[in-house]
């Protein structure tokens, strides 16, 4: 009953899928958010307890995905269908599908607006618009972006355009393709953007910042964005990862393939930071500075250094990459669910999707002025709230359900067979998934809900 291929395609090899996966995972999580919520929590302490997530459920809870994926060999929606009913389970946790494609078409709405902004951030650093700029005048202009929904439509509209353009020539010609010559330039720049970093002889100071352990500064707070963030910068709880799942062969280890794409997600990450923090130590400035770390401290920071613009510049082609590559994985478990669903082919399903998502990155970006004033969920504009709640408790609840799907709904055999591990790993990894990871997500959301 359960199917060989899927009818989408299937990646050329193993590597294309760690690559994948590895775009999705890698984006504006690790190069914005990372940077700037480790900057705001306290350095050192706050990315400890990061890696412990990471490792703790980030990579239990991939292989899940992975695993439901391979085994259903559809969209999320459908893979969960066949697997539970494979297990004599119901056929209703096709609903965690839906609520996951759902949730990464709402992040799609959002992403592509900022998306849009690192898009725009090229073309000034091109331009050479902060040269010798100082803080005061990046901050305008930043703040003169977000008043004007004119230049937002327009950059967002080119990320959004961007994104579809691969999605709808499908698995092999679009993603695969695309990902084959993103990825490698993706971790040249980096390189490139460290070397720099490297250079400005404040890496050390970077460095302590970031990993000495300072136990005063580990606030209940940090734990829990911590969490949130492991599930955000991995790719998980929405089911992309059982999207790109569907498409691997069956020879590969999910094991060690998973661990490949938490590796370098962790790596980039880590990397981004040491990029980013001595550039904005060399300048004096606030490590602190919150959502505008990369939007103004570092566009002050390459404004007034020598060869800034330059840097500055494949910085943000470095940010616009990784947003893409994300943006693309977003939407695949929509696009997949809505062509089985209703039979239809899938430029049509991306004309449909597309048209949808980037409606709703409209109505993201007129948040921040012509729409300032609608609230929705707990005084939070449009745009906060797609954040708030997807990545606050949509990511996490879709986390929990599929941590107890693979845990319990599946039978035993179907996961072992599926991992293929020695008996010592597959225990390990069936006990965080059914006892560790549902434990701390549950902590989290309950905190999340109630106390936040
Ligand atoms: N992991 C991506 C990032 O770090 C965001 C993302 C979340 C992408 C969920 C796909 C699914 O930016």
């Amino acid at each position: 009953m359960l199917k060989k291929e899927s009818l989408h395609g299937m990646w050329g090899s193993r590597w294309v899928f760690i690559m994948a996966a590895t775009g999705s995972a890698v984006g504006l999580g690790n190069i914005w958010k990372f940077p700037y919520i480790t900057g705001e929590n306290g350095g050192g302490a706050f990315v400890l307890v990061y890696l412990i997530c990471i490792a703790l459920i980030g990579l239990p809870l991939m292989m899940a995905e992975v695993l439901i994926g391979r085994r259903g060999r559809q969209s999320p929606v459908n893979s969960l269908r066949d697997v539970a009913e494979e297990s004599g389970q119901p056929k209703a946790w096709q609903a965690v599908g839906l609520l996951g494609a759902l949730a990464g078409f709402l992040i799609f709405g959002f992403y592509s607006v900022v998306g849009g902004w690192v898009f725009s951030y090229v073309s000034e650093m091109a331009q050479g618009s902060f040269n010798g700029a100082g803080a005061d005048q990046v901050g305008d202009a930043f703040s003169g972006m977000l008043a004007d929904p004119k230049r937002m439509l327009i950059w967002h509209s080119i990320f959004a355009f961007a994104s579809m353009v691969v999605l709808v020539r499908g698995v092999n010609d679009g993603l695969e393709r695309a990902i084959r010559i993103l990825m490698p330039a993706l971790f040249i720049l980096l390189l490139v953007v460290f070397g720099y970093a490297f250079s400005t002889g404040h890496m050390g100071e970077a460095f302590h910042f970031m990993f000495d352990f300072s136990p005063e500064k580990l606030t209940a707070n940090a734990v829990l964005v911590a969490l949130g963030h492991a599930f955000f910068t991995l790719s998980l709880g929405m089911g992309t990862m059982i999207a790109y799942g569907s498409y691997m062969t069956k020879k590969a280890s999910i094991g060690s393939t998973a661990l490949t794409v938490v590796v370098l997600d962790t790596l980039v990450a880590l990397v981004a930071g040491l990029a980013i923090f001595p550039i904005v130590f060399a300048n004096n400035m606030d490590p602190g500075a919150g959502p505008g770390l990369m939007f103004v401290t570092l566009p002050v920071a390459f404004g007034n250094m020598p060869m800034g613009q330059i840097f500055g510049f494949l910085f943000f082609v470095l940010v616009g990459i990784a947003a893409w590559t994300s943006a693309l994985s977003l939407m695949e478990p929509s696009i997949a669910f809505v062509v089985e669903r209703f039979n239809i082919k899938r430029p049509l399903a991306c004309l449909v999707l597309g048209l949808a998502g980037w409606l709703l990155g409209i109505a993201a970006l007129l948040s921040f002025n012509v729409w300032s004033d609608v609230h929705l969920l707990m005084g939070k504009g449009i745009f906060d709230t797609l954040d708030y709640v997807t990545a606050n408790i949509m990511l996490p609840l879709g986390g929990l359900l599929i941590a107890i799907f693979a845990g319990y709904v599946m039978l035993r055999r179907f996961t072992q067979e599926e991992l293929s591990l020695s008996e010592g790993q597959y225990q390990a990894w069936r006990i965080t998934v059914r006892y560790i990871a549902p434990v701390l997500v549950v902590i989290v959301l309950v905190n999340q809900l109630f106390f936040s």
